[in-house]
């Protein structure tokens, strides 16, 4: 994958991460989900105050993209932290693990997960690292 795709969705999920809605965490993140067409579809955490009613940023973007049609996920961008600032992200986000079952749902093992704190500072992983030993439907 080109480095500048790479940061074209980091500066998506660091975009996306201004809608995020986290009045009780305080802890924000944005997502960035890209097909094999190019389309991109962004997703925040979306808190609620019956807690367990809140979504991540991750499943966010997979249920936007899979209501509009979208398949053949190559790559997603996560952000997130505490900070109000981007350019100040304390460490790096990486996926929960209903995020990770959810994205092995729809995406292949191969799926590349850009974990970044910056558009210069990130991670490159594929969610088969991410969830080894997988349960999946085959
Ligand atoms: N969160 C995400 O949106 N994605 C992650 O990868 C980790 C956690 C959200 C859930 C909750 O709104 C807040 O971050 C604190 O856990």
């Amino acid at each position: 994958m080109e480095e500048k795709t790479i940061t074209d969705l980091i500066e998506q999920a660091l975009s996306a991460r201004k809608n995020s809605y986290a009045p009780y965490s305080k802890f924000r993140v944005g997502a960035a989900l890209l097909d094999a067409k190019g389309n991109v579809y962004t997703g925040v955490n979306v808190e609620n105050v019956s807690y367990p009613a809140g979504i991540c940023a991750e499943r966010t973007a997979i249920a936007k993209a899979v209501s509009e049609g979208a398949s053949d996920f190559t790559a997603i961008a996560i952000v997130g932290g505490s900070a109000d600032r981007i350019d100040i992200l304390g460490s790096y986000c990486t996926p929960c693990g209903i995020c990770r079952q959810v994205l092995y749902e729809h995406c292949s093992g191969d799926l590349m997960v850009i974990i970044a704190r910056s558009v210069t500072d990130y991670r490159l992983c594929t969610l088969r690292e991410l969830l080894p030993f997988a349960f999946g439907m085959t």
